[in-house]
């Protein structure tokens, strides 16, 4: 079971700063053709969040006509800039969002794998929030199937990452609760985030959360080397039948030959 995941794509439509737009649907593109080319190919692509800059409907649906290039499925979940309802309205026809649900939250069954996506948007700040209603929705997908190696997806990681800038990227309260949650629930292998813009991987309890650079090279924070300061990365997770993750860096080369 393979799983790409790619995050913080932060489009910008028609009437943005032209370098920053240009620049942004560049990485994004060459990101879905380089996922595109992989054998085997992911058996799913996440997106983790920050689909957009704006939440404008233009910008979902520039978002959605460069996933279509992707032959895997995709699952979305809202980051900080994304809205819900221009969300859904996008993404509603993939058929995983739950009909009339208010809050991000799914699970999708996959190859023997649990996929889980939590929503942490607090649309009043750009930190992560999680709500009692959030907590309890989530709480009972969880209990639905126990016994399934589970992989929880969100956007803000819900710990403090001390090499991150702002360490504390979400409601301390809020973070203690859901941290508690995923340490109840054993069936959690692996916990992946967007949000820092840098790739980092640190414990929950028993659990590792590991997050991603954005796909925006412009917003990295990560340290690169000139030659790569405009060459997007993302990640694959290969999760074996026990639960086992291996993570893998990809750099999205110019060519195939160049990741030899
Ligand atoms: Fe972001």
């Amino acid at each position: 079971m393979i799983i790409a995941q790619i995050s913080d794509t932060h489009l910008l439509a028609n009437g943005s700063d032209a370098d920053a737009r240009d620049r942004r649907i560049g990485n994004f593109e060459r990101t879905v053709a380089h996922i595109r080319g992989l054998a085997p190919q992911p058996d799913v692509v996440l997106h983790t969040g920050d689909i957009s800059q704006n939440a404008t409907g233009q910008e979902y649906g520039l978002a959605r006509e460069i996933l279509s290039g992707l032959k895997s499925p995709v699952l979305a979940i809202v980051g900080n800039r994304d809205r819900r309802a221009p969300f859904a309205a996008a993404f509603a026809g993939d058929g995983y969002l739950r009909s009339g649900a208010g809050f991000v939250q799914y699970a999708v069954a996959l190859n023997g794998l649990r996929l889980v996506a939590a929503d942490t948007i607090d649309e009043a700040t750009p930190m992560g929030g999680f709500c009692d209603d959030r907590l309890a929705e989530l709480d009972a997908m969880l209990c639905e199937a126990p016994d399934m190696p589970t992989l929880l997806f969100l956007h803000h990681p819900p710990k403090a990452i001390p090499a991150v800038p702002k360490p504390h990227q979400f409601e301390p309260d809020e973070a203690t609760r859901l941290r508690a949650l995923i340490g109840r629930h054993e069936q959690i292998v692996r916990v992946l985030c967007g949000h820092t813009h840098r790739a980092d991987q640190v414990d929950v309890g028993r659990v590792p959360l590991s997050t991603v650079p954005s796909i925006a090279t412009d917003l990295r924070k990560d340290r690169y080397p000139d030659a790569l300061a405009d060459t997007p990365v993302y990640q694959l997770h290969e999760v074996g039948e026990d639960g086992t993750v291996v993570s893998r860096t990809c750099t999205v080369s110019a060519s195939r030959e160049d990741d030899e």
